[in-house]
């Protein structure tokens, strides 16, 4: 199948290709480097060495192409030139803090991020073949309420005034970025009402960790960006590159948030999952959920403390003032049916693919401590 896979550069997208051109697909993937520029604007680097993007491709047999795609003629030119039989748009601005670093931040965030997802629905809008897309939203764009409400995949039953329907669960993000998300989501829901051969699945998934899949082997051409500072590392990423560099792991507040996570090449599983089972022709739009495991932020800073002194680390934990806006107590009850359906079964638990990690990027602590000034998560939703 001829795969095309906007932001191929990406944390994901990278070892997405990998597995899809090991499965035997014909891969595409196109980026225009934002990612690597956003980080070294933010003071961060990668902390396992990368190299170019477009020799990636010719390292693992795909094409890469270097271009922007909010450019509203440029994947209409690719749609002609390749004729994709499904898609994969990974090509966002994915960080929070750095959507609240300044109006400028938000405005690239927001606009990069609602361009990229408007130019492919137009594309297919045109387009006389059916062609399923996998795009990636986020966990963070639902409602999460101090009463733990539950949170389905995309539609609930709604009770108002003694009438019942099944409704859209409230999407309410808690930075511009996910603001951004739930805008593009609510586009693609949009655009599959009004053109329903589109043929949309739109994963909301939960917080990705990790360095290695089984596809990367030892070759160090084909390893992933890894990111560790306060803008663009997320939580796990960020423990355990300040276990390493010997900082105090930082858990925001009273520390108990609680969040769905997936293991990197877990990610990549259920991604390939859900583009080989695309939705059924009746169904334009579906959501999946795509989370693993449910944990608590402080419980995760525990668990790589128990991990790292295995490895003869001796990490710490230290709650600062909780730099963002939301709520630190609550339960979180949020369903992943959809994704075990398509038949997910998780291949590490957090344990082992900690354990994964930490060996993995222990020889990298060098390079890791470089940058180590930037690992403070400084971004502040109020301040400025
Ligand atoms: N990593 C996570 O924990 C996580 C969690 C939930 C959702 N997501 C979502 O998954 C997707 C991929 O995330 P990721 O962590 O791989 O992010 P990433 O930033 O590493 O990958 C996105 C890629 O898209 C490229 N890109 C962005 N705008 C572009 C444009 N205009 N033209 C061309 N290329 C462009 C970037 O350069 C980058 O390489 C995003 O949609 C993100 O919101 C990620």
């Amino acid at each position: 199948v001829r795969i095309l896979i906007l932001g191929a550069d990406g944390y994901i997208g990278y070892p997405l290709s990998q597995r899809l051109v090991a499965l035997g697909h014909e891969v595409w993937g196109v980026d225009n480097g934002l990612r690597r520029r956003c980080v070294e604007a933010v003071g961060g680097h990668s902390g396992v060495p990368i190299i170019p993007f477009v020799d990636r491709g010719r390292e693992i047999g795909a094409e890469f192409v270097e271009v922007d795609l909010q450019a509203s003629t440029v994947i209409p030119g690719i749609f002609h030139d390749f004729e994709p039989e499904s898609v994969v748009n990974l090509a966002q601005v994915p960080s929070a803090p750095y959507s609240m670093i300044s109006q400028d931040r938000c405005n690239e965030t927001q606009i990069n991020n609602l361009l990229t997802t408007n130019n492919l629905l137009w594309t297919l809008r045109d387009w006389d073949k059916v062609v399923p897309v996998v795009t990636l939203g986020t966990m963070g764009e639902y409602l999460c309420t101090p009463e733990g409400m539950p949170i389905p995949e995309g539609w609930g039953d709604m009770t108002f005034r003694g009438i019942t329907a099944r409704v859209p669960f409230p999407r309410m993000g808690g930075s511009f970025y996910h603001q951004s998300k739930i805008a593009a989501s609510k586009n693609i829901e949009f655009a599959c009402k009004i053109w329903p051969h589109l043929r949309y699945t739109d994963i909301n998934q939960g917080v990705v960790y990790g360095t290695l899949t089984d596809d990367m082997g030892g070759d160090p051409a084909r390893r992933t960006r890894f990111d560790y500072e306060g803008v663009f590392g997320t939580v796990i990423n960020r423990y355990v590159a300040q276990a390493i560099c010997g900082l105090p792991m930082s858990p925001f507040g009273a520390g108990h948030q609680k969040r769905g996570f997936i293991a990197l090449r877990d990610s990549i599983q259920a991604l390939v999952l859900a583009l080989m089972q695309p939705p059924p022709e009746e169904q334009s739009y579906r959501i999946i959920n795509q989370w693993d495991e449910v944990y608590e932020i402080t419980e995760l800073a525990g668990r790589v403390i128990k991990k790292a002194k295995e490895i003869g680390l001796s990490p710490t934990v230290e709650n600062i003032p909780n730099p963002r806006v939301e709520l630190e107590v609550h339960p979180y009850h949020p369903d992943h049916d959809e994704l075990l359906k398509l038949g997910f079964k998780a291949t590490h638990t957090l344990d082992q693919e900690l354990e994964v990690m930490l060996k993995d990027l222990i020889q990298f602590k060098t390079r890791i401590k470089e940058r180590e000034a930037a690992v403070a998560p400084l971004v502040s939703w109020t301040i400025k």
